[in-house]
């Protein structure tokens, strides 16, 4: 029995769960499948697997019916966000729906057409940074890649321009003080965990970000009726979410008569609202880790750069190339690699699964057939890719040519899995590493961008949710030798959003 208080107290207060699974495994040296017992932080046990074959197993019961439910903290984080039906949590036939509707608007080919769109999103981005630069500033770096991956994942399902970049956004503002919100599940102080305010601030936020989605598909289905056809072929989210009920409501699409009933404009508002979630914070923290690993990491940031010269030229931009070819970004094999090892080292989501009193994972060491009812089975990620069992010695080092032939076809198939694997995989994942390749392709060659933890305090109080995060300033910092550890915040995030200093590179000379 390991106690959890002489754990806990190695590791920064804030430090996402995750880590501190990492940490226990490796510390204790403790075997494929372990239970944890975190109550009074969670009511149920935890079993966490970290062998790729059982993770397998698992996924395969999930497709399987009747089916693993997610974990019932699952719903906590999510429903105040998104409602109670959305497809991150629904399940069985519902979930098959709903996934059946959206999934066209994510395939390779569907996304690749988008980047184009896309384009003036990062012109945006890239003067914010260059505006960090000029003034010579510490900055957190979060607040800034959070603008550009809502703004594309809104162009992406709703057709729709957030404008982050250009002022403070009705919809983005809701949607970060909710997040603020959230429960600290690590904490023990009562009036936190039940915060008396805490469902009416929900409630207020989630009002106005469903009032906001809610015109915009008011405007959408509109125009619909007056065109007669306007949304037929089209493959944005929220035109695949219309067409779909249209259909099985039996109404024809091209009818001016068609009817949007409320409770299924309810459940189109919710889909939107978990796809422009689940679609953006996930993204935003590996960005800031892809920065963080490659400023730690020279010699990578240095053939990165090369590639770049090679794929676009010595001296000359990505953006307009990509904007004439976008499929010119799958050159950047490299690049690839990069954002794999991030993933890898720094996976931002993973799943959580109710037991059954019929399943049992079988222990890969003894063939025992252990229990899972009653508890909550947890596939850890960062445990997992970070296992020197699987991944060998130089587990926790950033190594981007392991995702590289010859040594990538040695990875086991079932061990590298961040955007989880079988039915319930991630929908957005092509869109997320078309996403994460063109920041590097329009960005890198252009600044050295480093994490700043020694230049915190500047940022006291600069009015962001970081501010009022409340990671105690004692006690341990660091995670894994590093200050940029991840904290839970709906996805793993940078700890205090990753403060920043940004430079101008002279690159025009060649990388
Ligand atoms: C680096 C970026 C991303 C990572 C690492 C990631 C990771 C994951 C993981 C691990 C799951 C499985 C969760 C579970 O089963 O409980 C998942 C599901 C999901 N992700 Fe992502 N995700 C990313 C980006 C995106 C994007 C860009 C979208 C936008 C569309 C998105 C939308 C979703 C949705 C809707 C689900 C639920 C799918 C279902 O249950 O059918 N994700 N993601």
């Amino acid at each position: 029995m390991i106690s959890i208080g002489k754990v806990t107290s190695k590791l920064p207060n804030r430090v996402h769960p995750q880590a501190f699974g990492t940490h226990l495994q490796q510390e204790y040296n403790l075997p494929s499948v372990f239970y944890m017992d975190v109550y009074p932080l969670e009511k149920m046990p935890m079993i966490m697997v970290v062998d790729p074959e059982m993770c397998s197993d698992l996924s395969a019961a999930i497709s399987a019916d009747p089916m693993m439910y997610k974990s019932p903290r699952f719903h906590d984080f999510v429903s105040p966000l998104a409602g109670p039906k959305n497809m991150l949590v629904s399940e069985g036939a519902e979930w098959k729906r709903q996934r059946a509707a959206f999934n066209p608007g994510f395939s390779v080919q569907h996304v690749m057409e988008q980047v184009p769109n896309f384009l003036n999103i990062f012109e945006e981005y890239i003067q914010a940074l260059d505006g960090h630069a000029v003034r010579n500033e510490v900055f957190r770096l979060e607040e800034d890649v959070t603008k550009l991956a809502v703004d594309v994942i809104g162009k992406m399902v709703l057709d729709h321009d957030f404008n982050s970049f250009k002022g403070e956004n009705k919809f983005v503002s809701a949607l970060r003080n909710i997040l603020s919100w959230m429960e600290d599940s690590q904490s023990l102080n009562p009036f936190h965990r039940k915060h008396p305010i805490r469902p009416w601030a929900f409630k207020y936020y989630k009002r106005q970000m469903d009032n906001y989605i809610g015109a915009i598909i008011d405007e959408r289905f509109a125009a619909r009726e007056t065109t007669g056809s306007s949304t037929k072929r089209k493959r944005t989210g929220v035109d695949l979410a219309l067409q779909a009920y249209l259909k099985e409501s039996g109404q024809d699409i091209e009818s001016e008569s068609a009817k949007l009933d409320p409770a299924f404009k309810k459940d189109i508002i919710d889909n939107m609202l978990i796809l422009v979630f689940a679609g953006h914070d996930t993204t935003a923290s590996t960005i800031c880790y892809i920065y963080h690993e490659l400023s730690k990491h020279p010699e990578a940031l240095a053939k990165v750069r090369r590639e770049m010269d090679e794929v676009f030229g010595t001296g000359t931009g990505a953006l307009e190339q990509i904007r004439d070819d976008p499929y010119i970004i799958n050159k950047c094999t490299y690049a690839n690699a990069i954002v794999k090892e991030t993933l890898r080292l720094w996976p931002p989501g993973s799943t959580v699964r109710t037991g059954r009193p019929d399943y049992f994972i079988k222990d890969p060491d003894t063939g025992e057939m252990l229990p899972t009812e009653g508890c909550q089975i947890w596939p850890i990620l960062h445990v997992m890719h970070r296992s020197p069992r699987i991944w060998g010695p130089d587990a926790n080092a950033f190594n981007p040519e392991r995702f590289l032939p010859p040594q990538s076809e040695t990875i086991p198939p079932n061990a590298y899995r961040p955007f989880e694997k079988g039915p319930r995989n991630c929908i957005g994942q092509e869109l997320a590493l078309v996403e994460l390749r063109l920041v590097l392709a329009l960005t890198i060659r252009e600044y050295d961008i480093r994490a700043a933890f020694d230049e915190l305090d500047k940022l006291d109080g600069d009015g962001s949710i970081w501010a009022t995060y409340g990671a105690s300033k004692t006690g341990p910092q660091e995670c894994y030798g590093d200050r940029m550890y991840q904290v839970l915040m709906a996805a793993a995030k940078p700890s205090e959003g990753m403060p920043a200093r940004i430079r101008r590179r002279d690159w025009k000379g060649g990388s």
